[in-house]
């Protein structure tokens, strides 16, 4: 739901097909996929029983063995998507207005169904079951609501690495994660029912089907690097602390680009919504029992994508304040994600994590009727400093994130870019709580446990757009056939960034303990000098008094 950057359906404008389709062999049956550029591409491939009738609100179920033969040419459906996100509020600033409106009028949403877990495996034309190749697997983003896997060109990173002589298999997963509670369903009912997280459950399944079936495409399945964006890379971070941590010999290593583990509380803390969607639906008389997804299964798709619509997206006054999110359930996620990182329940795999400028530019615009600091105090202490006497929390944040746009994101944009005079700091203040202070923190933590290596970036990059600067999302670009993909495809290789072919900056560990007191990061700019190494220290005060009030206050 956020930019559709990519067509990737582009890939088969000009297929060469001398050697007839490329087939892969997968239990007793075949796969027949595409073959464009030196790439060979397997769409749509079910990983999963559809999550359909009596299987909606289920725990996904694996695919039983393949038979007969499957044409795996085309994507498979998206996800049900949450199509309220393209209502623009009439009440908000005029040029923010305009900007959503422009993002609004760029394409439908995709065309989605509940059937719609799916795999797609893009290869090196050349590669046989005995290549081996380390395999990235991308999650994409999409605040929990939206997104598809088929915006993502995988032949573009395949490409990249053969290029580069480092070749390896890309994998893409279509997961439940529309807010419409049939990936991310929140509350009592849910947790009763076992069924909360449902999203990484699928991402987990789908991990399993890479251990059984990626060799046949020439990949490794030792050597497995997850990789995701914004509610993709907070969902690598989920997959690194469940199960104690536990990997279960399904990845190696993680890569995530605006995500980490998020400051979320307990399912019940979605409650409310939980409420409304059910009611909406039709099935408010069943509230209270997990009896209510018996009537949850009944209901048309149509009902579903209505009472989906009923409850706030990344897109509402809410912003990333979002009803339907990873929670603590008990089961995926034993504890709230902070208490895992603090007991250390986290994979000791090497990591990157990495985030933009201004992370939450995007996500103060539906919000931009706030404009005086009261209000502002009201909207925090509504929607992210919740849960009782929180007025004095959000005194003392505030008092470090000033007014003065000089201070706000986009960053180092002087008085530029203030459409009011809150947006430069709500914007400064939001990407802070759900994206850098939760990095730093996660960083922090793990390094001080001191048993895995780390490294981080900064990306300062497109930071002349107008509005929203180094906006959310503008490093996919970099990172699909960029300089970071560079950086990425070497670590998939090697465990370690830093000598990737055709870089010319080397990349320093993230080192808590460093001489002086400055763990580094890779710090992507514009202009000539593209890539300069910086110090991960900016608005430190600030990141821990966040760090701390979300602990408090879970969302
Ligand atoms: C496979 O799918 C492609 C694209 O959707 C279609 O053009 C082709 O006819 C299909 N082939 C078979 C055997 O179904
Ligand atoms: C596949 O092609 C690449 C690039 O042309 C080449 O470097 C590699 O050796 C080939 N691999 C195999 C298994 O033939
Ligand atoms: C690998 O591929 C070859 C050629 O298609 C096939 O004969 C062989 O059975 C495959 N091996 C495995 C382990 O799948
Ligand atoms: C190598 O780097 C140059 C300069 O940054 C870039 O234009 C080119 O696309 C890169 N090639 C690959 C394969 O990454
Ligand atoms: C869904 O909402 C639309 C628009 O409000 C309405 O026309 C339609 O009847 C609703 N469908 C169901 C199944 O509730
Ligand atoms: C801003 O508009 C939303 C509706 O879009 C409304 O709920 C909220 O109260 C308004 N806030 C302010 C401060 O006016
Ligand atoms: C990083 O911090 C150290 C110590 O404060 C300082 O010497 C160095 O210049 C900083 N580097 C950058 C790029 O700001």
């Amino acid at each position: 739901m956020l930019l559709g950057l990519y067509s990737a359906l582009l890939f088969f404008a000009s297929p060469s097909r001398a050697a007839g389709p490329p087939s892969v062999r997968l239990d007793k049956g075949v796969l027949i996929g595409a073959s464009s550029d030196g790439i060979n591409a397997f769409l749509g491939v079910p990983f999963a029983r559809p999550p359909v009738g009596d299987l909606r609100f289920r725990l996904p179920q694996a695919h039983p063995p393949y038979r007969g033969t499957l044409n795996a040419t085309a994507f498979g459906s998206a996800c049900l998507q949450q199509t309220s996100t393209i209502d623009v509020p009439s009440n908000i600033n005029p040029l923010a207005a305009q900007f959503l409106q422009q993002r609004a009028n760029a394409g439908p949403p995709p065309a989605d169904s509940e059937d719609c877990l799916t795999v797609n495996v893009f290869s090196p034309a050349n590669a046989t079951n005995h290549s081996k190749l380390p395999v990235l697997f991308w999650i994409f983003g999409g605040g929990f609501e939206g997104g598809t896997s088929a915006d993502y060109p995988g032949n573009v990173v395949v490409e990249q690495s053969i290029a580069l002589s480092e070749p390896v298999v890309f994998v893409s997963v279509n997961y439940r994660c529309v807010t419409t509670s049939l990936g991310f369903p929140g509350g009592k009912e849910v947790r009763e029912a076992g069924i909360g997280n449902l999203g990484l459950h699928d991402q987990r399944l789908a991990l399993r089907w890479v251990q059984k079936y990626i060799a046949a495409f020439g990949g490794d399945p030792t050597k497995v690097t997850i990789w995701g964006q914004s509610s993709g890379a907070i969902s690598v971070s989920l997959q690194m602390l469940t199960n104690s941590g536990k990997t279960e010999g399904l990845f190696r290593a993680a890569f995530m680009q605006s995500g980490s583990p998020v400051p979320t509380g307990p399912l019940e803390n979605g409650q409310n919504y939980f409420d409304r969607f059910a009611t909406v639906a039709g099935c408010g008389h069943a509230l209270g029992s997990k009896a209510v997804f018996d009537c949850l299964r009944k209901v048309p798709t149509e009902t579903i994508r209505n009472a989906t619509d009923a409850t706030p997206s990344t897109s509402s006054y809410e912003s990333l304040s979002l009803a339907w999110l990873p929670r603590e359930d008990g089961v995926f996620l034993e504890a709230n994600p902070q208490t895992l990182i603090q007991q250390g329940s986290v994979a000791r795999i090497p990591f990157v994590s990495g985030d933009v400028d201004d992370e939450a530019t995007l996500f103060s615009l539906t919000n931009s009727n706030i404009t005086t600091e009261e209000e502002l105090v009201n909207y925090l202490s509504q929607y992210y400093v919740k849960g009782g006497k929180t007025t004095s929390t959000v005194q003392t944040i505030l008092s470090l994130y000033p007014a003065d746009p000089a201070d706000g994101s986009p960053f180092d944009t002087g008085a530029e870019n203030a459409i009011t005079p809150q947006y430069k700091r709500i914007a400064a203040l939001l990407g802070d709580i759900v994206f850098q202070a939760p990095r730093r923190f996660f960083q922090a933590s793990i390094g001080q446990a001191g048993e895995q290596k780390q490294w981080a970036y900064l990306s300062k990059r497109f930071k002349g757009t107008q509005l929203i600067g180094s906006y959310h999302q503008s490093d996919v670009s970099i990172s699909f056939g960029g300089d970071l993909g560079a950086y990425l495809i070497h670590f998939a290789h090697t465990l370690n960034p830093s000598g990737a072919p055709n870089t010319t900056v080397a990349w320093p560990q993230y080192d808590v303990h460093a001489k002086n007191g400055a763990p580094a990061m890779l710090t992507l700019l514009d202009g000539p000098t593209a890539v300069v190494l910086g110090n991960d220290t900016y608005r430190k005060q600030q990141m821990e008094e966040l760090v701390k009030a979300s602990m408090q206050f879970p969302l």
